[in-house]
């Protein structure tokens, strides 16, 4: 009987593969994996082959193929893996992208009632099908810009039932959406105001045994931070979450540096997140550790900051960096992964091939689906982006403008731009 295919995609100018058996480090991160004039074969969700075009054509011409298509030239890369994202908000707070610019900082703006806070006070409130309306049309946009798997942080509601909320939420549009949904537990986000006090006692004692019995996350996170989780409450908060079962993962080293880097790596934690503050010490903790550390370029942005995690230090010390968004209502709304690779390169001076790697295949490690997703391999995922350039360094280069023209989950075409051929600028 003859072999069947499920997709063939044949004529790709540059197929970047960003292969890796575990994540990149060092100078690793830098290759892209080219194969020009690649093709690739999709049987039953998986990529079965990967070559050049002819090679392809060749090895399955007598096999029953449902589907070719042949991109004529453009880029085919992994589809986008954003490994940080607080997706689920009720509304954006743009206001405060403009104070930020007239000079207040977040923390200000945080301590007279905006910021995290107010965000929680408006999901308390909102209706759990709005909000999950609301978070679907969010995610439909990142499908056409190319994302195919994500991370979706809870930590809006701050008391069991509205964290709930939040977490039914992500697993509704798990099973709804085309895409992996990684969904992650952060009940300790803030301290909500009606118990600062009693609030890790209650996060560890009630909420971690109750969120984990749901089996609804499969993370925890916590934002270690001055006048936020103090070190020995963040280690209580990451010591009950790892006994009931969960991964770990810390927003560390975003405002101010006080040990939580370390500590993270210290209790075996997946990933360490912002690292804009990161010193020496946490620069030599992380690169001697498996625990990944996800830079988040386009919150800097967004926070009208010019300061940036060190990117660049971090690779060359060997530690293994991702890259995503951080979407969310306040510091970044922008859930662009191109725009986040593309501040990447210019601001933080991680070359193309390394922002993409970081951006792909180590941020699938960062959230446990690195066996499955992140590159082009046979025996990973289907799961892709044809770009409308001839060139992949035109994605950070060309800022601004979405190229993505077809997006593929698992082999099957989720979203293609109607009518690209024809104003394609591609093989003119
Ligand atoms: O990762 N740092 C803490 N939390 C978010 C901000 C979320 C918000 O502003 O609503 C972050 O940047
Ligand atoms: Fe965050």
């Amino acid at each position: 009987m003859a072999e069947t295919v499920d997709l063939l995609l044949l004529g790709a100018g540059q197929l970047i593969t960003c292969r890796a058996e575990k994540p990149l480090r060092g100078k690793q991160l830098a290759d892209p994996g080219i194969i020009t004039g690649g093709a690739l074969a999709v049987r039953d969700g998986r990529i079965i082959a990967i070559g050049n075009s002819a090679e392809l054509e060749k090895k399955f011409r007598d096999s029953s193929v449902s589907d070719i298509i042949d991109v004529e030239g453009r880029v085919v890369m992994p589809g986008w893996v954003d490994p940080h994202t607080h997706a689920v908000f009720p509304g954006y707070r743009a206001d405060e992208y403009e104070a930020r610019i007239r000079g207040d900082s977040y923390l200000e703006i945080e301590k007279r009632g905006g910021g995290i806070k107010r965000t929680v006070k408006d999901l308390r409130k909102i209706d759990e099908d709005r909000l999950y309306e609301l978070s679907r049309r969010r995610l439909l946009k990142m499908i056409r810009s190319g994302v195919t798997s994500l991370e979706i942080k809870s930590g809006y509601g701050l008391d069991i039932e509205n964290e709930l909320k939040m977490l039914r939420v992500i697993s509704r549009l798990s099973d709804q959406l085309p895409v992996d949904i990684v969904s992650t537990f952060m009940g300790a986000h803030q301290k909500p105001e009606e118990n600062p006090e009693g609030y890790v006692k209650l996060v560890v004692e009630e909420m971690i045994p109750e969120v984990a019995e749901t089996g609804l996350a499969r993370y925890m996170d916590i934002f270690c931070e001055k006048g936020v989780f103090d070190l020995e409450e963040t280690r209580r908060i990451m010591e009950a979450g790892k006994a009931n079962g969960f991964g770990l993962k810390a927003h560390t080293d975003e405002i101010y540096a006080i040990g939580g880097t370390e500590l993270a790596v210290e209790l075996g934690a997946v990933s360490v997140e912002h690292l804009t503050r990161i010193t020496p010490g946490g620069i030599k903790a992380l690169s001697g550790s498996e625990t990944i550390g996800i830079l988040l370029p386009a919150t800097s942005f967004g926070l009208a900051s010019s300061h940036f995690a060190p990117a660049r230090k971090l690779v060359d010390s060997g530690a293994a960096i991702a890259l995503a968004t951080d979407f969310n209502p306040g510091s970044n709304p922008s859930s662009s992964m191109p725009l986040a690779v593309s501040i990447a390169c210019s601001q933080m001076g991680l070359v193309p091939a390394e922002a993409i790697n970081a951006a792909t295949v180590n941020a699938a490690w960062s959230i446990g689906l690195g066996t499955e997703t992140g590159s082009l391999m046979v025996g990973k995922k289907g799961d892709f982006v044809v770009y409308d350039i001839e060139d992949y360094r035109e994605i950070p280069a060309r800022a601004g403008l979405d190229h993505s023209v077809m997006v593929a989950k698992e082999g099957r075409m989720i979203w293609e731009r109607k009518g690209f051929r024809r104003e394609s600028e591609v093989g003119v």
